[in-house]
Parts: C-alpha cells; structure tokens; sequence
C-alpha cells in the first residue's frame, strides 16, 4: 500500500463502452494495424489471441482479445499443484445445501503479510467449475500488496466487489482501481495482481463459471436506464518490463497450481479486443422503480446477467440496491416476504438495508437459499406496515446481491465458521398474529 500506489489510481485513464472492441497500445506503433498476426509483429512483440468465448460463438457473446507481448504466454515451466489454502470450488461435495437462512459477520481480520490471494476464503457456490456452469462466492480479506506474484483463473471470471480498502489491479491489459462501491471484473484466464490502496481491503467476489457476464436486456424499459454502458471502464494498455521471478498462479478446475516465470508475464504492451477486464461504479447506477404502487421485483436492479440456455435464467445476476426514491402509495415498501426459486446471496458495502434493522453489516452476508422464506425483519415489518407514506429517499446504504438458478451449498468452513450467526431466525419472530374474521 505505497503513496505510489495511490498516485498511479489517481491519475489512471480509461477507455469507455461494456463489450466494446477496443485497442490501446503503451507505445506508439505497438498495436498492429489492419491485422492480428503480421508476419511480424511491431517492435519485435509476439502476437497471442486470448480467446473468452468458443471461436463460433455468436457475436453477442463472443469475447477474445490480441495481445502483443515481450514474450509469448507459452514460454514457461511446468505449473505444479500448490496448497488450496481457503480457496473450493464446485462442485461442492463437502458439506449438505442447508434450506436454512443463514448470515454471517463479517471475516476475521487476516494474519499480517496476507496479500489478496492469499486471503481468498470461499464460502460456498454452486454447478461445476470444469463444466464452466455455476458461480462461487468468495470473501477476501487481505492487507499486503501481492508481490513478484500474479493470480489468474481459468475457471471462471472474477466479479470483485470491495467493501473496505481500494484495490490497484494490475492486469496483462492494464490497470484499474477499484474502491467501495465500485465493482471490478477480471475476465477468465487474464493474470493480474492486486496492490492495496489503503492499509488493508475486504470484499466479495462472484467467481463466475459460467456464460461472461453481459447488461441485461431492456425491453420495455426502452433505450437506456440501469446500467449504462458508457460507464463501464477498461484499461488502457501499460505492460512490466521485469526480468525476475514471478510466481505465476493459476486456478484450473479448482485447484491452486504455481510455476515461477523467470519474468514479470504482465508484459502486454499493446491489445485490442472484447475479453478485457473493467471496473463499473455502482453509484452511477440508474434506478428504476414504481411510481405508483407496488414495487417491481428486485431484478430491476440488475447490473450484470450471466445468461444460461434458457432464456430469462441467469446461471447469476449481479444486483444491486442502490440509494433511491420510494413513492408507492398503499404499498407496502420495503422487500416484500417472498420464496423464490433463484438462491439469494446478499453482502452489504456500506450504511444499512431498508429490509433488516440489524445484523446485516458491511463485510457480512446472508444466504436465502431457493424456497427458502425470506422478507423484512419484525422491526421492519411493523415500522413499514405504520409509516406515514411520504416520498421517502433510502439512501443510507449500498447492498447487492448474486442470485444464481442453483442452490448454494455452503463450505464447510462457511457452515461452521465462528462468524456465522446463529439465531438468525430469530429476526423473523415477533411477527404478530393481526388476523380478524
Ligand atoms: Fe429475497
């Protein structure tokens, strides 16, 4: 976490659009013009294609990027199997899915000279990361700087969502900065390497086995609201040029394997392409809502869909409930009571959520897993049920939420862990019998 650091966020630049082609090139002449593969390629750099997608995939879908590097991804020794430390993947086999609502505090502080890699601890997922279907959810806690070391993830992309402490993510693209209340995304198999911004950081990921995530469709809606795609920051391209060890590390099918480089492989001095990383700042989030009675289903708030083969079943949405105006008349206006098919995770950035008085806090989580009954708190409830109905801003807090078409089977570490709540079902009692015939 060095003042250097800080300064390189401040002053990054960025090329903006979601799924956009771009191109940047470190330095001028690098990026080869009117082809992928020259004969060779400028300033003796050798041309790699990073392919996110089938080859034949539709153009929707399709993500690949060129990259052109001081050395090629291929040169380098063997990968060897490395310790999982807290990192599972799916599928989950170690522990039963629990049809219980469960919450947890937020994740001990790690011991010092935990990098974010190091730090990762996975509390449970769903399908199967080598049929590159379903999703996993991993908090991090970290408070060094990963050095002479980068990560990537052949399993899925990375949906990273800080909560406490900035992260400077190097990647073979370039860098971005990520900070609370931003969300950053490292596609499948881009190596990066995280750098804090301040003394320590925490957060979410949505490890994503499945389809890249994409903006959701508008229908109705029209041309423009939710997220916009204008507000999707990538990288432009700055490259390493090291000459010492580098511990490569690479998740493939769920496990942690190493090989040390005899070079830094953040060596891409000019790209172009669709498989890029991009940080997105939720604030920026336009959202929707009733504004008459009622209120819409929470997939109104949805940023970033990861599709399935059936269409409208997102393998994951990424949601988010952002500060807003709420207006309904004779509503009932916070989250309703509800049983919902999709299974429901919930982490919260900042402040409070408008459907539990207590015991959801920044760092924590909560797991309603599918027909699993849910809704506001009794204090809620009552408070809701009286309350003089004004406009009223909730602006008090940033949540969101990774709703997945699986059951989440929590680890064993997450089903046993100290910081996980016992009695949450206790937020649920005191609800009273109002009943009249
Ligand atoms: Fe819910």
């Amino acid at each position: 976490m060095s003042e250097q650091a800080r300064k390189t966020a401040e002053a990054l630049e960025y090329l903006t659009g979601f799924g956009n082609e771009h191109s940047s090139e470190a330095v001028p002449g690098a990026l080869p013009i009117g082809r992928n593969s020259p004969q060779r390629a400028p300033l003796g750099l050798y041309a790699e294609q990073l392919s996110g997608s089938a080859f034949t995939e539709p153009r929707t879908h399709n993500r690949r990027s060129w990259l052109y590097r001081i050395r090629p991804s291929a040169a380098h020794p063997p990968f060897t199997r490395i310790d999982n430390g807290a990192l599972r993947s799916a599928p989950f086999t170690e522990s039963v899915a629990d049809p219980n609502r469960l919450r947890w505090n937020p994740l001990p502080d790690p011991a010092p000279g935990t990098d974010f890699l190091a730090g990762l601890w996975t509390l449970g997922g769903n399908g199967d990361a080598a049929q590159r279907a379903g999703m996993a959810i991993h908090l991090y806690a970290a408070n060094a700087d990963m050095t002479d070391r980068v990560f990537s993830d052949s399993d899925g992309e990375l949906l990273i969502v800080p909560e406490r402490g900035g992260l400077l993510l190097h990647t073979e693209l370039g860098l971005l900065a990520a900070r609370p209340g931003d969300m950053a995304l490292i596609p499948r198999g881009v190596r990066f390497r995280v750098e804090l911004l301040d003394a320590d950081a925490r957060g979410y990921i949505c490890e994503n086995y499945g389809q890249p995530f994409e903006l959701p469709n508008l229908g109705p809606i029209g041309a423009n609201g939710l997220a916009a795609a204008r507000d999707f920051q990538a990288p432009v391209a700055a490259y390493e040029d090291i000459e010492r060890p580098t511990e490569v590390i690479n998740k493939f099918c769920g496990n942690l394997w190493s090989a040390t480089y005899d070079h830094s492989p953040l060596d891409v001095v000019a790209w172009h392409g669709s498989h890029v990383p991009y940080v997105y700042d939720m604030r920026r989030f336009n959202v929707l809502g009733s504004i008459s009675y009622d209120h819409p289903d929470p997939s109104i708030f949805t940023v970033l869909t990861s599709p399935s083969d059936t269409p409208g079943l997102a393998g994951v949405d990424f949601v988010v409930f952002a500060p807003r105006w709420l207006v309904g008349e004779d509503t009932f206006r916070p989250p309703y009571f509800h049983r919902n098919v999709m299974s429901e995770y919930m982490g919260l950035i900042e402040g409070a959520y408008d459907a539990k008085a207590e015991g959801f806090v920044p760092g924590g989580g909560s797991l309603h897993n599918m027909m699993s009954a849910h809704g506001p708190d009794h204090e809620t409830f009552e408070r809701a049920s009286a309350a003089e109905l004004k406009p009223q801003k909730i602006d008090d807090g940033l949540a969101f939420m990774f709703e997945t078409r699986w059951p989440i089977t929590a680890t064993a570490q997450a089903a046993g862990a100290d910081h996980l709540q016992r009695g949450y079902d206790d937020v649920w009692q005191g609800l009273q019998r109002h009943f009249r015939a």
